[in-house]
């Protein structure tokens, strides 16, 4: 039997992130590969969300049931036991994305070589730094006629704000890509579309200037050669402290597609990705390998069937070892709890489990007790940290459309918005309530499922906010005028935190420099979140 410290050891827990259409679904699918978790091309359903009406939404949700299954998807590869946790890539999921960010331990950020640095990557890139979380970068499509390598990491670095150093390099691209060259290992890697990978496609040279480079890619040595003395004079050497610490980001090439340049990257991510490090509670740090269990709540899926309102609970593991039909501690409701029932999700399969150990996703069917960033532990009074609530873009005035449901509109707001469907803010002692989001289609979520679920009709009135901004002040006096002078754009949430709404980011800045008493954060938490 393998010690606590041994299964921690084993696990590297991460996420791939990308803007949709880069290749999120073929890397996962190709690195489950390599696990040897599916046998097929094909079998990973990209978890993308085809939105064609507003009635479709049924056939939304649908979808996203199908990525329950997907959501976690572990495989074991050199004695690890890799976690990946899957992101939807739709914009309107993106709160998803960001909360599922703060259960991994690393990310593999993956970027179309023919797009670039796209919107949504920047944006999960800002979460990412916030936490400090190891990044290594995937630049994919290398078969097709991409941006130059050069100007592709200068975008990433300006864009992104991380420094990159290349740890492979691409030897031309497009239609006439020839493969990688691999930095550290001094290896050039061959590049045939589609072929299985065989070892005569791996050619070891140890010195660049050697004849041997020549004979194997001709006219594209040359600028091989130039390109690798250019990259060691302006790129810093691969420090993995830096890495770890978030501060520098090895970045790979290949063609995913092709199952091209994946391998290296496994290798390396397995070689410096970081098992499962200690977390921030209110209270203390929480090592891994502490005896008792402890862990937390980031995502919660509803059940597609209305008439049955449980829901699957994404729990975490922090420390210890997780027991099925064992008594653990739900903090927050100051309550015993146990799971008779949980599952952990091997390939693309849900199994019942008896353990689980830090880096796992233990999922635990619930009937409304949980909420997102819920702990549970064996008894210990904490919270983690670092589970906040992220601004919301979209907010709308709800109105009640269905008098004598007034009971079932406020139950069905609870629970929703405890599953993180969309954020609830209320202003006048609970009378008007206000809804934001980041994306439209969260609304629609809401609605039919106040609707379908709960018997309770309502409508939205579009707002002018974009922002919200949680509020603290030194100085209760200031942080009580600015409230009663600003009384229309302040509202609480629903741990009763002060939240100020701007109509835009000059207003906020504006705001800001005009109350240099408050803070404005733009999440939930203002507490440093390891
Ligand atoms: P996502 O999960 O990030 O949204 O992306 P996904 O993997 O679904 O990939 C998006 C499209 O890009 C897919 O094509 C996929 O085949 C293609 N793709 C992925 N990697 C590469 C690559 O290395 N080179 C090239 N040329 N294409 C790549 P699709 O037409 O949308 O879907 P499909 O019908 O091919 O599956």
């Amino acid at each position: 039997m393998a010690t606590l410290r041994e299964e921690i050891g084993k696990r590297k827990t991460f996420a791939i992130i990308s803007h949709p259409d880069a290749g999120k679904t073929t890397l996962t699918e190709k690195l489950l590969l390599f696990g040897g978790q599916i046998q097929a091309a094909g079998a990973v359903k990209s978890n993308k969300i085809v939105k064609s009406t507003t009635s479709d939404f049924m056939a939304i949700e649908k979808q996203r049931g199908i990525s329950v299954a997907t959501s976690v998807m572990s495989f074991e590869y050199r004695d690890l036991k890799i976690n990946i946790l899957d992101t939807p890539g739709h914009k309107d999921f993106a709160e998803d994305t960001y909360r599922t960010l703060t259960a991994v331990d690393s990310v593999i950020l993956v970027i179309d070589s023919v797009k670039g640095v796209e919107a949504q990557t920047e944006r999960l890139m800002e979460v990412c730094r916030m936490r400090r979380t190891p990044v290594i970068v995937f630049i994919n499509k290398l078969d097709r006629e991409g941006q130059e390598p050069f100007e592709l990491l200068d975008e990433i670095e300006a864009k992104l704000a991380i420094r990159v150093t290349p740890l492979s390099w691409p030897i031309s691209r497009g239609r006439t890509f020839k493969g990688v060259y691999n930095r550290f290992e001094r290896r050039l890697n061959l590049f045939r579309p589609n072929s299985e990978r065989v070892e005569k496609d791996i050619v070891q040279i140890d010195d660049l200037s050697s004849p041997l480079l020549d004979e194997q890619i001709d006219d594209f040595a040359a600028k091989l050669r130039e390109d690798i003395t250019l990259i060691d004079g302006v790129y810093d050497r691969f420090d993995t402290e830096a890495y770890l610490t978030g501060d520098i980001a090895p970045v790979f090439f290949g063609s995913a597609v092709n199952n091209f340049g994946i391998r290296e990257l496994l290798d390396a991510f397995c070689q410096i990705a970081p098992v499962p490090r200690p977390r921030m509670t209110d209270t203390r740090l929480i090592e891994p390998a502490e005896a008792a269990f402890s862990g937390f709540v980031f995502k919660i899926h509803a059940n597609l069937d209305p008439k049955h309102r449980n829901r699957m609970v994404f729990v975490r593991v922090c420390s210890g070892t997780f027991e099925r039909s064992k008594y653990y501690h739900h903090v927050r409701l100051d309550k015993e709890l146990r799971f008779a029932a949980p599952v952990s999700f091997i390939g693309q399969k849900k199994e019942t489990i008896d353990e689980a150990y830090p880096g796992d996703v233990v999922g635990i069917f619930d009937v409304g007790n949980f909420k997102i960033g819920d702990t549970l532990t064996e008894g210990e009074r904490f919270n983690f940290q670092g589970i906040p609530s992220f601004s919301p873009e979209i907010f709308k005035l709800l109105t009640n459309k269905s008098f004598e449901k007034v009971k079932q509109l406020e139950k069905g707001l609870a629970q929703l918005t405890d599953e993180g469907v969309a954020q609830l803010f209320v202003q006048e002692q609970g009378r008007r309530k206000i809804v934001g989001t980041v994306g439209q289609l969260q609304f629609e979520v809401l609605q039919y499922r106040l609707e379908h679920e709960y018997g309770a009709l309502c409508e939205f009135v579009p707002l002018s906010f974009t922002k919200a901004c949680w509020l603290t002040a030194k100085d209760p006096k200031k942080l009580e005028e600015f409230c009663r002078y600003r009384s229309n754009a302040i509202a609480l949430d629903k741990d009763d935190h002060i939240v100020f709404f701007a109509d835009s980011d000059y207003m906020l800045q504006h705001h800001r420099n005009e109350n240099p008493d408050i803070e404005f954060h733009t999440t939930s938490e203002f507490k440093r979140a390891l």
